[in-house]
């Protein structure tokens, strides 16, 4: 190969571990689609999370909980026929994983193969050891989501910073290491004391990925549609927004309307005609 698309060099796990060593910090952002992947990708992003606030941000649904395996395929299949440099890692989403480590592991499987992406994220620490054990023995990358983990959410009941106190603390960081002695590459960390998440990041060798976590971790990861202002109800301390789409979208619609309805739209330079005018 000798084109241009052959000198894109792909992220791979090795190079985050990398990054982490020589302090360069670690972008990430969610995507469920290929005209936004294409966008998100060409602009230099390192990892791309096909997330499971694909039930949110893309069906709609209040959590994260309705979203199936199958959706979360098509999702990462469309977002990996765009990619030609990040790192896509996909969530293995609530109700595939969790009856026991051979569901988990077909799960991911499945993800892999039918997708053709390079990693999975689960959320969960000792409980779901056995399945990622499992899964890592096949070769599949494992990002681990500590902290606030919405699959769980009507287990924990609100959407508040997680791990402020001391036993949840301890349990986070017991955690965090033993994910990274399982194998995983990467921990997400979400919604909790910055003190903490950067307690776990000094601790371990491998990547730490905060969200809501503060300024001393690996690097950092938003949820696309909050970052760009589409999807505006969602307003927590944590999030920053690069962009109002909702806005320019908006905006953009109408003047469309508009055009449409005075018959300004389509002129004559925009239409098809048998004979050439004039
Ligand atoms: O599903 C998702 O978007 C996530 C991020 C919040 C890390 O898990």
């Amino acid at each position: 190969m000798s084109s241009a698309a052959s000198e894109i060099k792909r992220v791979t796990t090795h190079q985050l571990h990398a990054m982490k060593e020589r302090g360069e910090k670690i972008s990430m952002i969610t995507a469920y689609d290929y005209s936004m992947a294409r966008i998100i990708d060409a602009a230099g992003i390192d990892v791309i999370l096909v997330g499971d606030s694909a039930s949110n941000v893309m069906a709609g649904n209040e959590t994260t909980l309705p979203i199936t395996l199958d959706q979360m395929i098509y999702h990462a299949t469309s977002v990996i026929r765009a990619v030609k440099r990040a790192f896509v890692v996909v969530d293995i989403p609530f109700g595939s994983y969790q009856s026991n480590s051979s569901e988990a592991l077909r799960s991911a499987i499945r993800i892999m193969k039918e997708s053709g992406a390079h990693g999975i994220k689960m959320e969960g620490g000792k409980e779901i050891q056995e399945s990622v054990t499992r899964i890592l023995s096949a070769g599949i990358p494992v990002m681990g989501h500590l902290g606030l983990t919405p699959q769980s959410i009507y287990k924990f009941g609100t959407y508040s910073v997680r791990a402020r106190e001391g036993e949840e603390a301890q349990k986070l960081i017991e955690d965090a290491m033993l994910l990274e002695e399982l194998g995983c590459f990467s921990i997400v960390l979400e919604k909790i004391p910055a003190e903490l998440a950067e307690k776990v990041a000094e601790k371990l060798s491998i990547p730490i990925i905060g969200i809501g976590a503060g300024p001393r971790v690996d690097g950092q990861v938003l949820v696309m549609h909050d970052m760009l202002g589409i999807n505006k109800e969602f307003n927590p301390r944590f999030l920053r927004r690069y962009a109002d789409l909702s806005e320019i979208i908006t905006g953009a619609m109408h003047n469309f309307i508009d055009d449409v309805k005075s018959g300004d739209f389509p002129s004559i330079e925009e239409s098809y005609w048998q004979k050439k005018e004039g």
